[in-house]
Formats: structure tokens, sequence, C-alpha cells
């Protein structure tokens, strides 16, 4: 979808502020990328919310790294290998194994609260990982812990500047090169034109396009959508990761999730007979990759006709439960449920977007001056189905390398980028408005109903008939947050329905009921997409440089 995205209203006035690397995103990713980038640059880090509205705060598992006694970097990229079935780069899980100890340990020296017995750190269990290795922090609270502890280190320790709320409306591109973005400060309504020699995009996930998903409210794709339509090249959106157990009540589109960390500690899955039964699926059990236990669940609640299976931790000592999941059990309680004495409702839930924009090992996207990391990004290392836990880990490997390759990117740049000023063309106006919050109900609910866990042709095509018609019938007199989301949401929402479409195969985390096999002969390759030049140019309403 192309339209003119900058467009401002008439007559605003536009600020200006300028930095040698302007990082966009409040997360795991963007925060280490500034801190590190601020130890030489003048850096800006926007965040669309606050650094407690990321999917960074939120993580429950914690970060897996290849620092236990007989474990290896080798056995962590083995693991990554098997479970990303076939499609992960492996130059960029090899970067991601055996960088990833060091990184965890300098963590450790921001962020002292993980968890220790006897000053030994405590290594957990995961799905599909062949030994305890995820480190953790206050229990279940990782994210919440390891983002306050970086955010505090930004705002205390580095000379990162920081702005929460500041939506990114879209990057500034100028002869094809990213020159910074162009955002909304949803306190003001102020524009504000961020001009940087270097722009770094870690602006997360999109679970929002779903109707269920344990993503926060701000994960609405805005990154891969506007590095889209900045032209860089974006793959594996059809990828999309099912976490097996969020909490299955009904009536919420932002759902709890229920960590896989507990059957990692021994908590098992039931059908509605009350059986185990994922050891008939595979001989990992409850602890097979994410694809495989989201399969098996998904063929009891068909064969036996319900929306849910139970996850069981009640053979569990109840104080310890309490202690080793203080999120989990609060949230439970919120609806009535005890962790220790219930069987906890649990289904499928859209949770992390494996696919993104395209980067090579340096994090380097295929706009010059435009980096990526995190869940926003494509480095390879998920290939179809991503291993728990490796998600922190690659914003944290990542975001580094990004830091030491703009040091040498940014010291080969002749021209001083910080000098341009811009024309930003003018909308020409709708004479209505659409209702936003219908229109993203009616495309989380094709989302959720068409494009979801388990996927057949003929309902992928009706969900790009809706969406089409939902995108031809949008029409905005004013521009705001709601309206940017809605297009940021149908242009990640289409294409993904597109590549699930095309991918006539079973992989990972893409269910193809109608394609149950994996097609490695036709399908063992990525699909990869990246807007037309002319339609760069001409639809974005691109700003253009004045002398
Ligand atoms: C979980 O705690 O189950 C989620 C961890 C992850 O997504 O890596």
């Amino acid at each position: 979808m192309t339209r003119p995205y900058v467009a401002t209203r008439s007559g605003e006035m536009l600020h200006r502020r300028s930095f040698d690397v302007l990082v966009l995103g409040g997360g795991i990713a963007g925060l280490t990328a500034a801190i590190g980038a601020a130890r030489r640059w003048r850096v800006g880090l926007l965040t669309k919310s606050t650094f407690e509205e990321t999917t960074t705060f939120l993580a429950q598992g914690g970060i897996a790294a290849a620092i236990g006694e007989g474990d290896s970097p080798e056995l962590h990229l083995q693991d990554t290998l098997q479970a990303g079935a076939g499609l992960c780069d492996e130059e960029a899980v090899r970067v991601l194994v055996s960088e990833g100890p060091d990184r965890v340990r300098e963590l450790m020296d921001i962020c002292p609260r993980f968890d220790k017995v006897d000053g030994q750190i405590v290594l957990g269990r995961e799905g599909a990982h062949s030994l305890p290795r995820i480190v953790h922090a206050g229990g279940d609270a990782t994210g919440s812990e390891v983002s306050s502890a970086l955010a505090e280190a930004a705002r205390l320790g580095s000379r990162v500047q920081l702005y929460e709320d500041e939506f990114v409306i879209d990057l500034l591109t100028v002869d094809g090169r990213c020159v910074g973005a162009l955002t909304l400060n949803l306190a003001d309504g102020g524009l504000t034109l961020n001009v940087a020699m270097v722009t770094v995009l870690a602006t997360g996930g999109a679970g929002q396009v779903y109707g269920r998903t344990t993503n926060p409210l701000v994960a609405t794709g805005d990154g891969v959508a506007m590095a889209y339509r900045a032209g860089a090249a974006i793959r594996d959106l059809e990828f999309v990761q099912f976490h097996p157990t969020g909490l299955a009540v009904p009536g919420q589109q932002t759902v709890q999730l229920v960590t896989e960390a507990l059957r990692g500690e021994g908590a098992y899955l039931r059908n509605a007979a009350g059986e185990r039964f994922m050891t008939e699926y595979d001989s990992r059990g409850e602890l097979a990759s994410r694809d495989i236990v989201v399969r098996g669940m998904v063929a009891e609640m068909r064969r036996d006709g319900v929306e849910h299976v139970h996850l069981d931790a009640t053979h569990l000592e109840a104080g310890w439960l309490y202690e080793r999941f203080p999120r989990v059990t609060a949230g439970l309680r919120e609806h009535g449920l005890d962790l220790a004495k219930d069987l906890i409702p649990v289904a499928p839930v859209c949770h992390y977007f494996i696919g993104g924009v395209v980067t090579d090992v340096w994090g380097r996207t295929t706009v010059p001056g435009l980096y990526a990391s995190g869940e926003v990004a494509s480095t390879g290392v998920h290939g179809a189905n991503r291993l728990a836990s490796n998600s922190l880990l690659e914003g944290l490997v990542f975001s580094d390398r990004v830091v030491r390759d703009l040091d040498r990117y940014i010291g080969r740049l002749g021209e001083d980028v910080r000098r341009l000023s811009f024309d930003i063309p003018e909308g020409a106006p709708a004479g209505t408005s659409s209702d936003t919050a219908a229109a993203r109900g009616r495309l989380t609910d094709v989302m959720q109903h068409k494009v979801g866990v388990l996927r057949r042709a003929p309902e992928l095509q009706e969900a790009l008939d809706e969406l089409g018609a939902l995108t031809s019938e949008l029409r905005f007199d004013l521009m705001g947050e709601a309206e940017y989301e809605i297009l940021n949401m149908l242009t990640l929402g289409t294409q993904i329905a597109k590549c699930a479409l095309l991918r006539g195969e079973s992989r990972g985390a893409h269910l193809r009921d109608d394609f149950p096999e994996l097609d490695d002969e036709r399908w063992r390759k990525h699909i990869t997409l990246r807007l037309p030049e002319h339609e760069r140019s001409e639809g974005v309403g691109k700003v253009t440089p004045r002398e």
C-alpha cells in the first residue's frame, strides 16, 4: 500500500532535532544500541510510549546463553538450527551463540538482579534447548528487570537524549539513503524532523495485527512498514510465532502469557480428557519446539472440539511456584486462577514476528544509513521457528554489532547530513474520516480467523480480499497515531497473508492445513519483498532536500 505518508497538516510548524545516531525503539535492542553508541556519538532515542510499554518489558522467560557447565556455543547453535527448520542463516546463528555469553555477562554488570543461588547463576530450561541455559531475573520478571536497568543506565549513566511518547511516522530518505525520521509527539501533536547520519530501527514486533496476542498495544509493526516504504527489503513475514500457552480467557485481545519456563520446570499439558498428550507428538514431550507443541495442541483441540487445553503445575510445590513465577501468579489471580491448585486453560496466541527488515550480520539493512536490530529485524537467526529466549539475546548481540559497525560507517561519511533541510508535501483533505477503531477490529478479526495458526488457501485469499477492500475504503482528514497505525497494520497484515498463501508447505511456525508437509525441494528458501523503486518515490511522499 502506498500513500502520501509524510503529508503534514497545513500550516503546521516543524520542529527539528539533529543527532549523529537516531535510535527508534525503547526495548532491549534500542537501549543497548543507544547506550553503546553514546560512548562516541551524539545519540537520540525515541520511543513510541514509555520504557515500560515494550515487548521487552513483558518478557517472562529470560535470555538463552551458553554459559553453563557442559554447555557450549556449538550446542546452542545446533539447537537453534534444529528449531529453525532449515531456514536459519548459519553465519548469523554462529554470531549469536558465540558472542552471546559475553553480551549476557556485560548485561549482568548493568542489571545485577539475575537470579543466583549460592552466588551461582541459575539456569532455566525451555522448549527445544538440549540443556538448561536460560538466565532469568526476578523469576519470570526478566523483561521488566532488564528494561528498567537499561533505561536507568541510559538516563543516568550515558549521554543519550531520551524522548518518550514520540510516534515515528516515517523514515526520511535522500537519494535512497536514510537520514533520520519524521515523528509525531503524542503529548502535544507536534511534528519533528529528526535528522541523523545513521538511524537504528529497533521498533519491535507487530502482534497487535492479530485478535489475540501477548504483545503490548504499541506493537503495530510500524518499523517494518516504514522500512518497506523506504525501500528496504523485508522477508519471512509468513513466519508468525504462536506461543503455545497464552491464557485462554474469552474477550481479551492482549493475552496473559503463561511462560514456557513452567513446562521447563515440569508442568504438563493435558487435553479435554485430562490426559498428557505431547509425548505422542514428540519424544521431548512438552519441551519440544514451539511449532511442534502448537501442532500437537491444535490436533487435540480439533479432535475434542474445544478451544483450549490445560497447563497443569499442580504437582509442583506451591511456595516455590509462587516465588519462581510471581508475574504469572499475579496475572492468573486476576482471573481467579491459582497456579498451584487449578488447571490453567491455555491456547496458542500470537507472540513473535520472526520475519522483518533484512539485515546482514552487522545489522545493516539494504538501505544505506539504516540499521535494524531486535524483533523488527530479520537477521536470519530464527529461521522458520524461533528457539525460546533467543530473542532478547538477539537484541543484545546485534545491537552491539550495530554500534561497532556504525563507528566504521559514520567515520567514512564525507557529507554531514545534519545540515540538510526538507520540504514536506501537504496532503489533500479527504473530506471524511473513517472510524479507526472499527477498521482495527475488522483487521484483527480477519488476521485471527483467516491468517491464524492453521492456514488454508481459501481463507488466505478471502483475507487478502477483505484487507484490500478495507484499505481502499479508508479515508482520513487528519492523520494521528491511530490513523498511521492502522495503515501500518494493513501493510503488515496484507504482506503476511500474501506470503502465507504463497508458501505452499508447512515449515516451522507456518502451518498449512492444505499443505501439511515440509517441501524442501520447492520451499527451502525465503520470501523477500521490496517495494519497486517508482512506488517508493511517487507514492510515499518522500521529503525533498532543500539547498
Ligand atoms: C516465554 O516465557 O515462554 C517466552 C519466552 C520467549 O518468547 O522467548
